[in-house]
């Protein structure tokens, strides 16, 4: 079963998808990975002027801003991707990330799925026998926090070395700090030069501290999904020089570490939130 925040961020791209930083963001294959009620959500977001009644209007307003974040994220990630232009790609914590389906540079790419065996097996079953945009699809079922991410990855045919663009999006809250370095490790170990990290996490303010939690159980009790709450429990919140020490000790150069804020301006995306988006990093490492 896919996680509720997962569900909800697909469901977001499939609200921001042609109404969102439009010429710069477009992702039809989400909304082809949702169920009829959590289309139901995305398409009152898309068509309907916003509703008067409190719940009503919480719910459109939770998934409206949403849309703009995972369209800042989307677009940054995807530009990283694209200048990396690399062989392999490795999306860690994948939930119902459409790349693989919709990025047609990946055309030339094999991409490893890695998530969490459950949510995997959820996934497949929504994506179904969709032709992927990549040169292939590899699914790796992974419990994070465990020694098994690079065996799996070796038995699933990644090679070592070779260039791997990494995608880390939106996954690292959930992680105890002793379990995102020990993925660090991982990730290190099975690359070689040229590879690039990307990192999409909450940064550490006194706002996500005191409302992050509240308002990430807040968001997804109102998208109504069904999931483990489990994992959904952040456990943990990054300062940009956190994530910088942590890439520089596996021997990674940060590129480039923006806001959601920043990006969403570049955009020209109308939001609601500059909070949320003033939360929300993306950092770029490369390994020299
Ligand atoms: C918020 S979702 C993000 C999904 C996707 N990256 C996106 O941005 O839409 C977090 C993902 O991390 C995965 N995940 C969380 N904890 C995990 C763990 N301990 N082991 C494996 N996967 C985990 C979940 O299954 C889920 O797919």
């Amino acid at each position: 079963m896919m996680c509720r925040s997962g569900i909800v961020t697909c469901q977001a791209r499939a609200a921001a998808d042609g109404r969102v930083a439009v010429g710069r963001f477009t992702d039809p294959v989400s909304i082809r990975m949702l169920r009829a009620p959590e289309r139901a959500a995305v398409e009152r977001v898309r068509s309907a002027a916003e509703p008067q009644r409190t719940m009503a209007w919480l719910r459109y307003r939770m998934l409206a801003d949403l849309a703009d974040i995972l369209a800042a994220r989307t677009v940054a990630i995807d530009d990283a991707v694209r200048a990396a232009a690399n062989p392999q790609l490795v999306v860690l914590g994948a939930g119902l990330d459409a790349r693989a389906w919709r990025m047609t540079e990946l055309a030339w790419t094999v991409v490893f799925e890695v998530d969490h065996p459950a949510a995997q097996s959820d996934k497949r079953e929504r994506i179904g026998d969709a032709d992927p945009a990549a040169a292939s699809v590899r699914f790796v079922p992974v419990e994070f926090g465990s020694a098994a991410l690079e065996s799996a990855l070796e038995a699933a045919g990644q090679v070592a070395s070779e260039p791997t663009t990494w995608i880390w999006e939106g996954g690292v809250r959930y992680l105890r700090k002793p379990h995102v370095e020990r993925m660090l490790r991982g990730i290190a170990a099975r690359s070689a030069p040229g590879s690039r990290v990307i990192v999409g996490y909450t940064t550490r303010t006194v706002h996500s501290v005191l409302l992050a939690p509240w308002g990430v159980r807040l968001w997804l009790t109102l998208a109504g999904a069904a999931g483990a709450k489990r994992e959904e429990r952040i456990r943990s919140l990054w300062t940009p020089a956190q994530i910088a020490a942590l890439c520089t000790a596996h021997g990674l150069d940060i590129d480039t570490d923006e806001d959601l804020l920043g990006i969403a301006r570049a955009l020209e995306i109308p939001y609601e939130s500059p909070e949320w988006l003033a939360n929300t990093r993306v950092a770029v490492a490369d390994l020299p």
